[in-house]
């Protein structure tokens, strides 16, 4: 059950390896979260991640092999997670690729690839999990978004391209669950420090894992609908939204 402070206490994480992920989970463990479904693709990584989540406080870890571009894997994964946790309150949707751009901008099956796994999949499995929510008349699902897809630049538009997908379908979702119990809240982190940006060049307003945690347990003890992070990111995008196109177009990635 989601408590008063809107903590939740049994989480489902799809992208179960994600550097993101992990520090949500351990800011979540410091409050009430005892009970995980991890989602990946990599049994062992999963396995490496279930142990540290065990030495934050959580008791229960329980990882589940899932590949979010299977569109078959999400009615199993609701099903997994209501056996191993009974009700669910949160589902973070983490899972995602950077794509190589260049390559995408030739190859049709990286564009296929970057699209598939930033936004077909997960939307796919918000689909699953918000009926589960519904039934439930409780939880809470959380989605990674970015700025990028606030407003795509030319360098970085397929990876843009997706996550502005992605943020359009999620906030459609909130507003269709309104008056179920059910909730959204989409998460837009400018440049993080993680495994996804390791040997890329720091934007503007970089921040780290454990920054972006904090402020996602922050916008869940609001019921916040998106939450910016860092939060200044807000008014930096409401400015450059309006920057003229052929500046915006130089913009690098
Ligand atoms: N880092 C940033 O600057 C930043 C900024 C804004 C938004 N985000 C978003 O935050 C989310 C987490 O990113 P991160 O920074 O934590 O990077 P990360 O550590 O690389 O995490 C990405 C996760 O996605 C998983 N994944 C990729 N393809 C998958 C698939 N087909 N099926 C299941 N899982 C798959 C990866 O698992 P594998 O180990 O199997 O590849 C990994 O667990 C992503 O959606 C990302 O777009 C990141």
């Amino acid at each position: 059950m989601i408590d008063a402070t809107g903590m939740p206490q049994r989480a489902v994480v799809i992208g179960g390896t994600s550097d993101l992920a992990r520090a949500v989970c351990r800011a979540l463990a410091a409050r009430r979260l005892r009970h995980v479904v991890l989602a990946g693709r990599d049994a062992t990584a999963l396995e490496s991640v279930a142990e540290e989540l065990r030495s934050a406080g959580v008791e229960q870890v329980v990882p589940v092999p899932y590949d979010v571009t299977d569109v078959r894997a999400h009615a199993k994964l609701v099903e997994a997670a209501t056996a191993a946790l009974g009700q669910v309150d949160l589902v973070l949707v983490a899972a995602g690729t950077l794509g190589e751009q260049e390559v995408a901008e030739r190859d049709p099956a990286e564009t296929a690839r970057v699209l598939d796994t930033n936004l077909t999949g997960p939307a796919a499995a918000l689909t699953a999990f918000a009926s589960l929510l519904r039934r439930q008349g409780q939880g809470r699902l959380v989605v990674l978004s970015s700025v990028a897809g606030v407003r795509v630049r030319r360098s970085n538009f397929v990876y843009g391209a997706s996550k502005a997908g992605l943020d359009a379908f999620a906030l459609g979702l909130a507003d269709a669950l309104e008056g179920t119990g059910a909730g959204v809240t989409v998460v837009r982190p400018g440049w993080v420090a993680t495994r996804m940006t390791a040997g890329r060049e720091p934007a503007p307003f970089a921040t780290t894992a454990e920054a972006v945690a904090a402020d996602v347990v922050a916008g869940l003890g609001r019921g916040a609908r998106v939450v910016w992070s860092p939060s200044v990111l807000r008014y930096v995008f409401g400015v450059l939204r309006f920057l003229p196109g052929p500046i915006w177009r130089r913009m690098p990635g």
